[in-house]
């Protein structure tokens, strides 16, 4: 079994243990799982040649870490409990002999589709148990599984399709989210128009919807498992197999598909779900983040399964039918660890406290937070109203590309300290530096986050584009993994992260780039150019402004109506191309954006105005041309609510 750290003595004594002899650290921790073949070396390469590999010749399969290894001590523990959308339909228990025959069944359904080791496979469906049963069956016949969040568009989907060459698609008809439907199939369908190497579509029958389909192509889940065996031998990975792909924007370019790979990743998020979380024999765990994003694939299923826990899945949204539904749902399971966003706890606020009375809960032990800052006033409501002042909060900082937790708190062992992620977990060496890369070494330091060693769970490439991975990651500061994050060190040496400090918004905790907005808005046929900046949003988080030049003049008594009409098919057309997650709170039309010289637009002096700040916009008299500037400023202060 994986090793917990107990102690804050323990903590510190581990933490400088995984700096100094880091191999054998490591080596020990990966001894609590299965393998069917011990590595060569634990670990080799480095951030120079960016060619870092963990528990190189071991060979293994996932799924049996996290499954089969179950089954001789607790074959009957409630692996996942599932709560549907609708309160008053059932929900699901599967245990894990359950899961397990439910992976081998479609394992074999996967083989017999002709999908093999390496194969990619694209996954788009609601959050169901089928869902993760799809994702490990992927993993146990070595096929490489890219999750599509389902909240994007059809044409997110099919841009992912595409770059990962996908061969086949896992989806449902659809599903409700509270009493909105979704039509999943359709929008599948809407994208497969274009993704030529998807030879079979699987739907799973959720909604009971109307759906089309196409014959040769399309096949029902459960009539393939009607007759798929249960019995299936993994198939053994290599250590650096890749795992997953899963798709997320930066600051340039389209969304990159950030490559895990098989046994650091397993060995760190197995190891990070224990301590941080302290998790226990007989707990039940819920982290409410949506399998399509990283939370998701590390902590409410590798993670948790892999520790033998019970996670719990909820289908549905916090405000449905009110916005007691989530703490009734920890009420009606005893939810002893609960995991989840600061976009939600400042929601929860906003309602007022008589959502939780008749919630009994009691059986609360330890809260988390993740996807951006915490700010101190929903730390304490959460800490108060949640926690009822008596659960450790973890607030855990990580990305995509670290697979795992960095900088947290382990739960009621090290202690924590409001809106600070406070230490780094073991084998983690962050570092803060200046934007010349110049290390800060005081204790007490403002300046950008970097992390200067490799750890198991790192992300290893850009699918087909190392380059890019190397150029976005490695290159800002030399030898140094570049988080994107700013950050403070205070005298307790406890670290604040304080947000994105390239062009990443985080809405809602979901990270969206600005290029991608920009060049979802520039698809609509009278727009000639765009900007997109964030504002800080009282429940979001962030939230999206942003700044369009558009074609053709109007006549003068229709403009006002045009404009608006403009407006909202810019929102229109931003939903359709990202996702509904990407819209703007606000488009300004404006005549021009404030450029350099050399004809960069300065975002930064747009986002000073929109936060209403317009007189920190800065020098602007060397701008091509400055007189934008108060044209914009105008504009601004013309929509802002008088003070
Ligand atoms: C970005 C990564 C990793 C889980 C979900 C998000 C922000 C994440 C925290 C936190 C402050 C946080 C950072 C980071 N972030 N957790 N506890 N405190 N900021 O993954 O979508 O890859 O986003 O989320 O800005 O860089 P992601």
């Amino acid at each position: 079994m994986i090793s917990r750290i107990t102690s804050y003595d323990q903590y510190k004594t581990a933490y400088e243990r995984s700096l100094y002899d880091a191999d054998n650290f490591w080596a020990e921790v990966a001894a609590g799982y299965h393998w069917r073949k011990m590595w060569d070396r634990v670990h080799s390469g480095g951030f120079e040649k960016v060619d870092y590999k963990w528990f190189e010749g071991a060979r293994l399969n996932i799924t049996v870490n996290c499954l089969d290894r179950h089954l001789e001590s607790f074959a009957d523990k409630t692996a996942i409990i599932w709560e549907p959308n609708d309160p008053d339909e059932a929900g699901r228990r599967l245990s894990y002999r359950e899961l397990h025959r439910e992976v081998c069944k479609f394992s074999n359904v996967l083989k017999q589709l002709g999908v093999t080791k390496g194969d990619t496979v694209c996954i788009y469906m609601p959050m169901i148990p089928e869902l993760a049963v799809a994702m490990l069956a992927c993993a146990r016949v070595g096929a490489i599984h890219s999750i599509v969040f389902g909240g994007f568009s059809a044409q997110s989907l099919s841009g992912r399709i595409q770059d990962a060459e996908c061969k086949l698609l896992i989806t449902a008809d659809g599903f409700y989210r509270g009493d909105k439907a979704v039509h999943l199939k359709n929008m599948a369908d809407e994208a497969l128009q274009d993704c030529p190497s998807i030879k079979n579509v699987i739907i799973y029958r959720r909604s009971n919807a109307e759906i089309s389909i196409m014959a040769g192509r399309d096949l029902f889940w459960d009539q393939l498992m009607a007759s798929a065996s249960d019995q299936h031998e993994a198939e053994i990975m290599d250590a650096e197999d890749p795992l997953f792909i899963l798709y997320t924007s930066g600051s340039t370019g389209k969304p990159k598909g950030v490559v895990h790979t098989t046994a650091g990743y397993m060995v760190y998020v197995g190891y990070t779900f224990l301590n941080v979380f302290q998790y226990r024999e007989h707990e039940v765990y819920w982290c409410t983040a949506d399998i399509g994003w990283i939370t998701g694939h590390s902590y409410v299923v590798y993670g948790p399964l892999l520790n033998g826990a019970t996670t719990l899945m909820y289908e549905g949204i916090p405000a449905y039918p009110d916005w007691s539904r989530w703490w009734k749902i920890i009420s009606k399971y005893s939810v002893d660890i609960f995991y989840t966003a600061p976009t939600a706890i400042r929601s929860f606020q906003a309602q007022g406290e008589e959502h939780l009375q008749g919630a009994d809960l009691s059986s609360l032990r330890l809260l988390g937070s993740v996807g951006e800052p915490i700010n101190e006033e929903a730390w304490e409501w959460y800490h108060r109203q949640i926690g009822k002042e008596h659960c450790p909060i973890v607030d855990t900082w990580w990305q995509t590309e670290t697979g795992g937790i960095l900088i947290t708190s382990l739960g009621g062992v090290t202690p924590a300290k409001p809106s600070f992620a406070t230490l780094p977990f073991p084998g983690i060496e962050p570092v803060i530096v200046d934007t010349n890369g110049v290390l800060q070494n005081d204790l007490v330091a403002e300046g950008n986050l970097c992390i200067r060693r490799s750890w198991p769970g790192q992300a290893r490439t850009v699918y087909k584009d190392h380059d890019r991975f190397i150029k976005t990651y490695f290159t800002t500061y030399r030898g140094m993994y570049f988080t994107g994050d700013g950050c403070r060190r205070d005298d307790d040496g406890f670290y604040r992260i304080t947000g994105r400090v390239d062009d990443v918004i985080k809405v809602s905790g979901h990270r969206i780039g600005t290029a991608e907005v920009e060049s979802a808005i520039n698809e609509h046929p009278d727009v000639v150019e765009s900007a997109v900046v964030p504002i800080p949003h009282e429940i979001k988080g962030e939230a999206i402004i942003a700044f369009v030049i558009c074609r053709g003049e109007n006549e003068a008594t229709d403009q006002a109506r045009a404009m608006q009409q403009l407006e909202h098919e810019v929102i229109q057309t931003v939903s359709k191309t990202v996702g509904p997650i990407a819209k703007p709170e606000k488009v300004y039309m404006v005549s021009g954006l404030p450029k350099t010289r050399s004809g960069k637009i300065m975002r930064r002096i747009l986002r000073k105005i929109a936060e209403g700040h317009p007189d920190q916009t800065g020098d602007i008299s060397t701008l091509l041309n400055p007189e934008i500037v108060d044209e914009i400023k105008r504009m601004v202060a013309a929509s802002m609510p008088a003070k």
